[in-house]
């Protein structure tokens, strides 16, 4: 595992929309094959996110040849919801970047059968040709996707339930009301993201400090659905010094010393 701390959130967030759009022109320099991409919602991408527009802008990367999975989505709240990652997605990426509309696969959290729209979106990431790189944050409770503390570290996507405590936090999008947010959502399992050759983690604040801890030097354990990256052959954690806080003096030694 790589953990790249920079100086601050913004600082981390553009390293790592730049590091995503050198795989992107490194694939098409090589292949026509499509590059396939699993990406994240919440707070913490969105800089990522504004930065891979401007890049798009600029003429420093397309995304004409890009598939996308997005890692999960609330469970019956419409898409059109303000809330809902269909919206998210719209407003803080698509709509500035060339990616095509066929492309782009979320999860539908209202589909009849939830069961099969989860096997079905598998089954597209396989028929894709499997995920180049996933781009993933991280919960305060150490959750990667939607993936809760005690989910199975080789769970695929299915439907989970989320905890009091992911309610309480995604509250603040909810009018800070946790009867608003929905109990459950549609998410792409822990080996769905590791099955991905290559996996980018942003990890900002402090509030994510324990997570961060835990999923760097903690032992690999569904505790912390994100420790399942000390097993991953290309993980690469992007944080911040303010996330910091709470490795140990070796750890951040050692990894600002080589990235
Ligand atoms: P956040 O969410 O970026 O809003 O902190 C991350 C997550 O819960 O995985």
């Amino acid at each position: 595992m790589k953990v790249v701390i920079r100086e601050n959130a913004l600082e981390g967030s553009i390293w790592a929309a730049h590091y995503i759009a050198d795989r992107i022109n490194e694939k098409a320099a090589k292949t026509s094959e499509p590059f396939v991409i699993g990406l994240c919602t919440g707070s913490t991408p969105i800089e990522t996110y504004a930065e891979l527009g401007r890049l798009v802008k600029a003429g420093k990367v397309s995304f004409k040849n890009v598939i996308s999975f997005n890692m999960d989505e609330y469970v019956g709240l419409p898409e059109s919801h303000p809330e809902s990652y269909h919206s998210f997605m719209h407003k803080n990426l698509f709509d500035f970047i060339d990616e095509p509309a066929e492309n782009i696969h979320i999860l539908n959290g209202n589909a009849k059968d939830l069961d099969a729209e989860c096997a079905a979106y598998e089954e597209a990431i396989i028929k894709a040709g499997g995920f180049d790189l996933f781009l993933g944050g991280i919960g305060e409770d150490g959750h990667i996707a939607f993936n809760e503390p005690y989910s199975s570290l080789n769970s695929r996507t299915r439907v989970v339930d989320l905890t009091e405590d992911t309610r309480i936090v995604n509250s603040r999008f909810f009018d800070n009301d946790m009867n608003k947010v929905p109990k459950q959502a549609l998410s792409v399992g822990v080996a769905t993201v590791t099955g991905s050759k290559e996996v980018v983690l942003l990890v900002m604040g402090p509030k994510k400090a324990r997570a961060l801890r835990d999923a760097v030097e903690g032992p690999c354990s569904h505790k912390c659905t994100a420790s399942a990256l000390q097993l991953h052959e290309q993980a690469t954690i992007v944080c911040d010094e303010a996330s910091v806080g709470e490795l140990t003096v070796n750890a951040y030694r050692y990894f600002k010393a080589l990235y």
